[in-house]
């Protein structure tokens, strides 16, 4: 077997990448508690996983320029998933390999203690598989020689593209999938089987999405083409996550439950990711050494392309969210326990009813962890709003709104208003929603995570991500409001929450470490 042991490029900084780096420091809507790039452009979490008690997130990553081009793979570690520490970029695209055009989305597996990376080498507009193998200290990639390892789709199916993987042992085998649609039905999933990683041999299609069903602007539309496929078992149940593509636009992060069985997938029920659509997208999961289901994903922006480039950095990662399974086999999420280590200054609001029209000032900040636990009754309606400057109604005031709404009949519905989020009409403002599980206990728990232009918020597990811009800098508050009925809220407690640090990001990440060869 020819392996190909190259040191990784280091950077050459230039005075055009410290500006970056400075502008990028300086912007007030980047966030401080959310992993982002030293500066440049980042995209999908790659890699994710926990090595010898480390966790390490690798991303999709232009350091040059917050545009996406030519990808590298960024890398991150961290011994608590809140604090990262950058590490040299892992990928850079050859000079005139598999991948000169870009490294893009992929996985590391542990090849009997060879830390590997399976990813998408770009080419000439299409993307394979490669491989790539990596230092003990995980520092240091050479990809093979012989990449790609798979040198086309399967044969005689017209394909509408072909990237991203997932791989696991299974039966002493590798099994691999790789994400892409067949054209005129919909997305699909190729699994290939393998004993040593390079070799591999088709098996079959997983599942395939029908596209005919529904429309693109259906929030659980399954699209044309699936992308960042990612397949595993929580609390007993197999659970296929996809992000649904088409045409060049990324729509929405999406999951069927149900059962791998004889290599074929037998969905049961498929259900939404995340309600914020776009501004959760890509996601990729690992079982860390404690057993958890732990799920990174893609926060997009929501600016235009020339206030992104001015800002000098795109992209966050999401909060590592730890998920797990309903009875009714949904999926349920929450920020992992570690991100509360974060919290500074709780403050605890006494309990009480908020009768209909009432409105009460909780906090203010723009790096936050909110909670709160409310009965609510049907038929009413409770809001919180963040980043708020003015009063309702101001001409020039801000606020995005989240609105807790229940029907007659006890439905719950989480809506994101964005429609004031931000004085900037440049900036994307359209509305989100999605069902909220309430029992007949009418217990309704929002956590709701600020991190300056970053939102995610969780109802009842169920999240909803995305990003807002308020250009006042007094858009600071938080208030609570019953706007139907009576709302009992029995818990609010807010804090304030503390920076992870960006001073690493001052040096820019270049290849310290010896390569193996
Ligand atoms: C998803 C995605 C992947 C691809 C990568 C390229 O956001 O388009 O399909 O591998 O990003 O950066």
């Amino acid at each position: 077997m020819t392996e190909q042991h190259t040191r990784p490029q280091p950077f050459a900084p230039s005075r055009a990448d410290d500006r970056m780096l400075e502008r990028a420091e300086a912007d007030p809507h980047r966030p401080r508690f959310h992993f982002v790039s030293p500066a440049g452009w980042l995209n999908d979490p790659n890699g994710v996983g926990q090595w010898n008690g480390t966790y390490h997130l690798f991303y999709q990553y232009n350091p040059y320029s917050p545009v996406h081009a030519r990808i590298h793979w960024g890398h991150a570690t961290s011994t608590d998933l809140v604090h990262w520490d950058d590490q040299p970029v892992a990928l850079v695209p050859s000079d005139d390999g598999a991948d000169a055009d870009g490294c893009w989305s992929g996985v590391l597996v542990d090849d009997d203690g060879t830390p590997t990376i399976v990813y998408s080498g770009r080419r000439g507009g299409r993307e394979l598989p490669c491989v790539a193998i990596g230092s003990d200290d995980l520092r240091t990639w050479a990809p093979l020689a012989e990449n790609p390892v798979i040198r086309s789709a399967p044969a005689g199916v017209d394909i509408t593209a072909y990237r991203d993987h997932c791989v696991w042992r299974e039966g002493g085998r590798w099994r691999q999938l790789v994400g892409s649609g067949i054209a005129g039905r919909g997305g699909t999933a190729f699994l290939y089987d393998s004993d040593d990683l390079r070799s591999w041999t088709y098996v079959g299609p997983l599942l395939v999405g029908d596209a005919a069903v529904g429309s693109p602007e259906d929030p659980d539309w399954t699209g044309t083409m699936w992308e960042c496929v990612d397949l595993f078992d929580v609390d007993g149940t197999d659970a296929l996550v996809f992000s649904a593509w088409d045409d060049g636009v990324t729509h929405h992060s999406l999951y069927w439950t149900g059962s791998y069985v004889g290599d074929t997938f037998s969905p049961e029920r498929l259900g939404r990711l995340d309600y914020g659509g776009r501004y959760f997208y890509a996601p990729q999961s690992f079982r860390d050494e404690a057993g958890r289901r732990v799920m990174f994903g893609w926060l997009q922006e929501g600016r235009p392309d020339e206030a992104t480039v001015l800002a000098g950095w795109s992209g966050a990662m999401s909060l590592p969210r730890q998920v797990t399974m309903a009875d009714d086999r949904t999926l349920v999420q929450a920020p992992v326990a570690e991100v509360a280590t974060l919290r500074r200054d709780g403050v605890r609001t006494e309990p009480g009813r908020l009768t209909e029209g009432s409105r009460h000032a909780l906090t203010a900040g723009d790096q936050l962890d909110v909670e709160i636990d409310l009965v609510l009754a049907p038929s009413s309606t409770f809001e919180v709003a963040l980043r708020v400057a003015g009063e309702p109604g101001d001409a020039d005031g801000e606020r995005t709104r989240l609105v807790v709404e229940r029907d007659e009949a006890g439905d719950a519905v989480l809506r994101l208003d964005r429609e004031r989020a931000s004085r900037d009409l440049a900036v994307d403002a359209t509305a989100r929603e999605g069902a909220v599980p309430v029992g007949s206990d009418d217990l309704v728990h929002l956590r709701v995570l600020v991190d300056r232009s970053v939102l995610e918020v969780f109802a009842n597990g169920r999240p909803l991500t995305t990003r807002v811009y308020p250009t006042r800098t007094d858009a600071l508050g938080v208030e609570i409001a019953a706007l139907a009925g009576d709302v009992t809220v029995y818990r609010a407690e807010t804090w304030r929450m503390a920076d992870i640090g960006h001073g690493q990001r001052a040096l820019w990440p270049t290849a310290s470490s010896p390569s193996r060869a």
